[in-house]
C-alpha cells in the first residue's frame, strides 16, 4: 500500500474518532476545579478570590501556603529561565515564600511554572490575559516537556481584573501577603471517601503511560491499607469511544473497537498495520475492570491493584506479551476466579452491548459536581476532579483532604504529609500543664480545640479556654498531678465511689477526697487495686481456713464440715453449740451484743452495699467482661464493706 493511501487512510481514522469525540462532547461539561486565595495586605485588596488549580505542579490539597507576591522585572511572561535574567526568587532566611506572578500567553503554562519553580518560587500565580471565567491550565500532550513529571510548586490561575490589581499594588511598591487555601477544594463530608482512577491498560503511550504506571506502582500499598480498613471505596475506570454508525465496517473500526463498533480505543502505535490494535486495548481493559468487579464481590477489592500492577509488568506491549494467555497466567497467579472473569468480559466479536463497558460509557458523563471525564488519567475525589500532578503524596493529600475533621487515618497525620499544628503554642487550644492534657486535636485540614477524652474520662468545655473531667472516674484525673496513666490495661476502680459512700453520714470525710473503697488500696487519684487479703496474710489465718481472694474481699472457709466462719471475728466456730460449750456460751452473749449494738447500723450497711455492689458491676463491665451476670442489686459478699470498719 502506498504512503497515500496509508496516510488517507490515518485521515480517515482520525476523522473517525474526532466525530466519536464530537458526538460525546456535545453534552460535555468541564469543571474548573478551583482554591482559595486570601490577600491579608494591602488593606485595599484585602478579602477572597477564586482560582483554578493547574494540572499540574503539586497543589497542596487540605493546606494553606503563605507567601508575597512578586512579580518578575522582566520576561513577565516567565517563558525563559530566570536564570538568563539574573533574577532569583528564593527567599531570605526567615522570609515568607515567594508566590511569583506571571503573565500568560507565548508558552505553555507548564514552562511558566518550571521556570518559577527554579527561580526559587513556592508557587505560581498565572493571571489570564483576557476577561473571561477562569480554566484549567493543563499540561501539553505533546513531546518536549519532560520536566512536567518535575514540577512541585503548586499553580494557580488568577483572573484578569485581579491580575492588574495586583500588579499595581506591587508596582505602587506595596507588599502583598496572600494565603492560598486548599482546604476547601474537595469536599469532606463523611468519615470514608469515594475515589475513582480513569485509567487506561495501553502501556505504550509515552510520558503518560509511564506516570499511570509510576503512580500505580507507588500508591498501591496505601491504596491497599485505605480500603482494607474501610477508609475508602476505590473505583477504577476506563474511557472507550464508539465509533460513528457509518464506519462500523469500515476497517479502521474494525480494528479499534469490539462488540461491532461499540467499544473502541485508539491504535497504541497510531499505526494500523503493526504492534497491537486498539481493540487488544478495549480487551484488556475490559479485563481490568471486570478483575475489580469479580474481587469486589469476594469483598477484596483492593487485588485491582495488584493485577494492574503485575499485568504491566508481566504483560508488557514492547515484548509482545499483551494478550489474553498473559492475563490469564496473572489472574491465575492472583488466584482470582477466571470463570467469573471471562463472563463478565463476554464474546468481544457479538454484536450486542456489553452491560460492563455500557456502565463505563454513562459514568464518564458527569453528574453532581463533577465535570465529564475527558481527559486521561484522571482521579476523581469524593466526586470531583483532583487537579495536579498524579503522584503519590500530592494524590494523597487530596484524598486526605476528602475526610470529615478527625475521621482521616493516621497515613494522613504523617509527618512528611502534614504540619501539626498542634505543636506550636498547643494550637492555641485549652491545656492543662500540671497534667499535659489538651484539647488540641491534629487533622488534616487544621487543628481543632476539642475537649479530650483521657482514658475513659470526658472533659468537658468550650476546648480553648477551659476543659473539665466529667462524670465517672473524674477523680483519676481531677486530684492527679500525673494522674495520666494510658492504656496501662490494668483494672482500675474510680475511686469516686468512696466518695459517694463517704458524702452520706458514715464518716463524714469531705466530699473532696478521692479514696479506695474498702478491700482496695491505691492513692485513689491514679487507682485503685485490689488487696489480696488471703496473700497479705490480713484475714483467715485460722489453722485449715481455706483463705480465697476474690475481687474487694476474700473468701474463708473452716475446715471440717462442722465449723462456720465468722467473718466480723474472722475466726471459725463450730455450728453444734454442745462441742464447746464454753466457747458457745460466750459467742452467744457476744452476738447478742454486737446484734443489739450493730441494729440500725446493719441495715443502713446491707443498702450500702447494694448500691455499691451495683455501682462497681457497672464499672467492672466496663472494663472486663463479666462471667455470671447476676442480679447487681443481689446481695454478695464481693465488696467487704463488712470489715472496713473494724
Ligand atoms: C526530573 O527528575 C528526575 C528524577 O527526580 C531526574 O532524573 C531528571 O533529570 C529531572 N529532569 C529535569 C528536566 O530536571
Ligand atoms: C463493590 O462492592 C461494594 C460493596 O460490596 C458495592 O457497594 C459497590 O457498588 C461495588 N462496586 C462495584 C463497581 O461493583
Ligand atoms: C506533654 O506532651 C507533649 C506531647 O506529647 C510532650 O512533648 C511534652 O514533653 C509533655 N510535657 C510534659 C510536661 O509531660
Amino acid at each position: 500500500m502506498g504512503t497515500t493511501a496509508m496516510a488517507r487512510r490515518r485521515r480517515l481514522l482520525l476523522l473517525a474518532l474526532a466525530l466519536a469525540l464530537a458526538a460525546h462532547r456535545a453534552a460535555a461539561r468541564f469543571v474548573v476545579e478551583k482554591n482559595s486565595l486570601r490577600v491579608t495586605s494591602p488593606a485595599a485588596l484585602r478579602g477572597v478570590y477564586e482560582c483554578a488549580i493547574g494540572n499540574f505542579g503539586m497543589p497542596q490539597y487540605g493546606g494553606t501556603m503563605h507567601g508575597v507576591v512578586v512579580y518578575p522585572k522582566a520576561d513577565a511572561k516567565a517563558c525563559r529561565p530566570f536564570d538568563d535574567s539574573g533574577l532569583s526568587f528564593k527567599p531570605k532566611p526567615g522570609g515568607l515564600p515567594v508566590f511569583l506572578l506571571v503573565d500568560r500567553g507565548d508558552c505553555y503554562f507548564t514552562t511558566k511554572g518550571w521556570n518559577a519553580q527554579n527561580a526559587g518560587a513556592a508557587g505560581v500565580l498565572v493571571a489570564d490575559d483576557k476577561v473571561e471565567p477562569l480554566i484549567t491550565m493543563d499540561s501539553p500532550e505533546s513531546s518536549g516537556t519532560e520536566h512536567i513529571e518535575n514540577i512541585t510548586i503548586p499553580s494557580a490561575l488568577v483572573t484578569k481584573r485581579f491580575g492588574d490589581d495586583l500588579r499595581k499594588a506591587l508596582q505602587n511598591g506595596e507588599m502583598v501577603n496572600v494565603l492560598l487555601d486548599w482546604r476547601e477544594s474537595l469536599p469532606h463530608p463523611d468519615e470514608r471517601v469515594e475515589y475513582e482512577f480513569w485509567t487506561n491498560s495501553n502501556d505504550e503511550c509515552g510520558a503518560k503511560c509511564d506516570m499511570q504506571m509510576n503512580f500505580v506502582r507507588s500508591f498501591r500499598g496505601i491504596a491497599q491499607a485505605l480500603e482494607k480498613r474501610g477508609y475508602t471505596q476505590f473505583t477504577p475506570h476506563y474511557i472507550t469511544w464508539y465509533c460513528p454508525e457509518a464506519f462500523i465496517l469500515s476497517k479502521q473500526c474494525k480494528s479499534q473497537c469490539i462488540n461491532h463498533g461499540r467499544y473502541c480505543a485508539p491504535d497504541p502505535e497510531q499505526d494500523f498495520s503493526i504492534g497491537y490494535d486498539g481493540k487488544d486495548v478495549v480487551v484488556q481493559n475490559l479485563i481490568q475492570i471486570c478483575v475489580f468487579r469479580v474481587a469486589n464481590e469476594t469483598r477484596r477489592p483492593w487485588m485491582w491493584w495488584d493485577y494492574v500492577h503485575d499485568f504491566a509488568v508481566r504483560c508488557p506491549m514492547k515484548e509482545k506479551k499483551y494478550t489474553r494467555e498473559c492475563a490469564h497466567g496473572v489472574i491465575n497467579s492472583l488466584g482470582l476466579d477466571i470463570e467469573k472473569i471471562n463472563k463478565c468480559v463476554g464474546d468481544p466479536d457479538a454484536d450486542k452491548e456489553n452491560p460492563v463497558l455500557k456502565a463505563e460509557q454513562d459514568a464518564q458523563i458527569g453528574h453532581g459536581s463533577r465535570g465529564d471525564v475527558t481527559i486521561l488519567p484522571t482521579l476523581v475525589v469524593n466526586n470531583r476532579q483532583y487537579r495536579g500532578k498524579l503522584e503519590k503524596r500530592s494524590v494523597l493529600k487530596a484524598v486526605c483532604s476528602g475526610f470529615e475533621e478527625t475521621t482521616e487515618p493516621d497515613v494522613c497525620l504523617r509527618e512528611d504529609i502534614e504540619t501539626n499544628e498542634c505543636l506550636e503554642n498547643n494550637g492555641g487550644c485549652w491545656l492543662d500543664k500540671a497534667t499535659n492534657v489538651s484539647a488540641c486535636k491534629d487533622t488534616f485540614r487544621g487543628r481543632v480545640c476539642e475537649c479530650p477524652i483521657v482514658n475513659g474520662v470526658k472533659f468537658i468545655g468550650d476546648g480553648y479556654s477551659h476543659c473539665e473531667a466529667s462524670g465517672l472516674g473524674r477523680c483519676q484525673i481531677n486530684n492527679g498531678a500525673a494522674g495520666m496513666r494510658l492504656g496501662t490495661g490494668r483494672l482500675s476502680l474510680p475511686a469516686h465511689l468512696e466518695q459517694k459512700t463517704n458524702s452520706g453520714t458514715l464518716q463524714n470525710q469531705e466530699a473532696k477526697g478521692c479514696k479506695c473503697p474498702s478491700g482496695f488500696k491505691g492513692d485513689g487519684v491514679n487507682s485503685c487495686e485490689d488487696v489480696d487479703e488471703c496473700k497479705e496474710k490480713l484475714f483467715c489465718q485460722c489453722k485449715d481456713c481455706a483463705c480465697e481472694n476474690t475481687w474487694g474481699s476474700y473468701e474463708c472457709s473452716c475446715g471440717g464440715s462442722n465449723l462456720l466462719y465468722i467473718r466480723e471475728h474472722d475466726t471459725c466456730i463450730s455450728k453444734q453449740s454442745n462441742s464447746s460449750l464454753g466457747w458457745g456460751f460466750l459467742w452467744v452473749i457476744f452476738f447478742g451484743l454486737a446484734l443489739a449494738g450493730a441494729g440500725a447500723y446493719a441495715v443502713y450497711k446491707y443498702r450500702l452495699r447494694s448500691y455499691m455492689d451495683s455501682e462497681i458491676r457497672a464499672i467492672m463491665a466496663q472494663y472486663m467482661p463479666l462471667e455470671s451476670q447476676e442480679m447487681p442489686n443481689q446481695h454478695r459478699s464481693v465488696v467487704p464493706v463488712d470489715h472496713a470498719d473494724i
